[in-house]
């Protein structure tokens, strides 16, 4: 982990100023931004930046804008997925409600857009066009994820793209609009667009994988939240392309069975994730795109000195448990 850079983004996201009241609107808003995390899309924002760009407080508005904005996107998500826990804490609409949830969640996009807005650099235009049609995708992502829960049939390029929507779309304006405020020419940003868009989707993959298998304590959400909503991970959809027969059947009818409680859901899937050896093509699949990923960068045009610290990250994300 780049450790100069996690500070910067801590202090600035800790200075950023609130409004005394409402308390009950502000106060969710604080839990949430407080509440750790990795800070991935700042992170990566700025060590793009760093290949080219000299002052890297240059790029913290945007790097500010996207952390703020991610954060959005998960009070309304875990409402969305009912999730109770996030970074080990409850959520917030269960440590309020949901309508707290909607309500801080919006107020936090505001604030995205709001420092976003205090960019001044040339590529300023570019860059909120970029950043609008990354929000949208995001959203159009989140509505795939949840037309999928209802639907049994979903083909492993229909989940590729819906991760790269939710998910992938989001590390990746950020790696190139740190690339564009440093000043590197469209084909370089481009060439980290989509290293970062293969990290993504490793990323997400991972989510899913640590979802069945992660350690609740590290991992800071519940395990088994996917099972139980019916989401099509890339464990299930691994799952329901390799199994067989009886399996098969058992499978879907785990999924949509309502009589079954969480736990015996989550147990019997889980299970049959074992003996199908799940597990082991979803790290295939994450080393797969970190591959990818890896070969984007070589594209970009840079000293190789300049693009390691992005190299080692990525490398570092790989196999998280966080
Ligand atoms: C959670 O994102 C949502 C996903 C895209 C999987 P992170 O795993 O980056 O969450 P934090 O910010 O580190 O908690
Ligand atoms: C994350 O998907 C996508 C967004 C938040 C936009 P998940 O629903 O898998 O994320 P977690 O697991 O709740 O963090
Ligand atoms: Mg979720
Ligand atoms: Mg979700
Ligand atoms: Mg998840």
């Amino acid at each position: 982990m780049p450790d100069h850079l996690l500070p910067l983004i801590n202090e600035a996201l800790a200075a950023l100023p609130y409004p005394q009241a409402p308390k009950g609107l502000y106060e969710p808003i604080a839990y949430g931004l407080e509440g750790g995390g990795k800070r991935l899309r700042p992170t990566l924002l700025l060590l793009a930046y760093n290949i080219f760009g000299q002052d890297p407080t240059e790029a913290l508005p945007a790097a500010l804008a996207l952390e703020i904005y991610h954060n959005h996107t998960l009070l309304h998500d875990d409402f969305m997925d009912q999730a109770p826990m996030r970074r080990g804490r409850p959520t917030v609409y269960r440590k309020w409600d949901a309508n707290t949830a909607i309500l801080s969640g919006d107020t936090m996009l505001i604030m995205a857009v709001e420092q976003m807005n205090r960019l001044e650099c040339q590529q300023r235009h570019e860059v909120m066009t970029l950043f609008v049609r990354t929000m949208k995708e995001v959203c159009e992502g989140q509505q795939y994820d949840m037309n999928f829960e209802r639907m049994n049939d979903v083909s492993m390029a229909q989940y590729l793209e819906m991760i790269r929507l939710k998910t992938a779309v989001l590390p990746a304006c950020a790696a190139k609009t740190g690339a564009l405020i440093g000043g590197a020419d469209e084909e370089a940003a481009q060439a980290l667009y989509d290293f970062a868009i293969h990290l993504g989707l490793a990323f997400q993959i991972q989510d899913d994988y640590l979802d069945v298998y992660g350690d609740p304590k590290v991992f800071g959400k519940n395990i088994g939240g996917d099972i139980v909503c019916g989401k099509k991970t890339y464990l299930l959809i691994s799952a329901l392309n390799k199994a067989e027969g009886q399996d098969k059947e058992r499978l879907k009818g785990w999924i949509e069975d309502k009589a079954l409680t969480p736990d015996e859901k989550i147990k019997a899937v889980t299970e049959l994730y074992n003996r199908l050896h799940i597990a082991e093509e979803a790290k295939a699949a994450i080393d797969q795109h970190f591959a990818l990923a890896a070969q984007c960068l070589d594209r970009v045009g840079a000293e190789p000195e300049r693009l390691q610290p992005l190299r080692d990250y990525a490398k570092s994300l790989l196999g998280r448990n966080v």
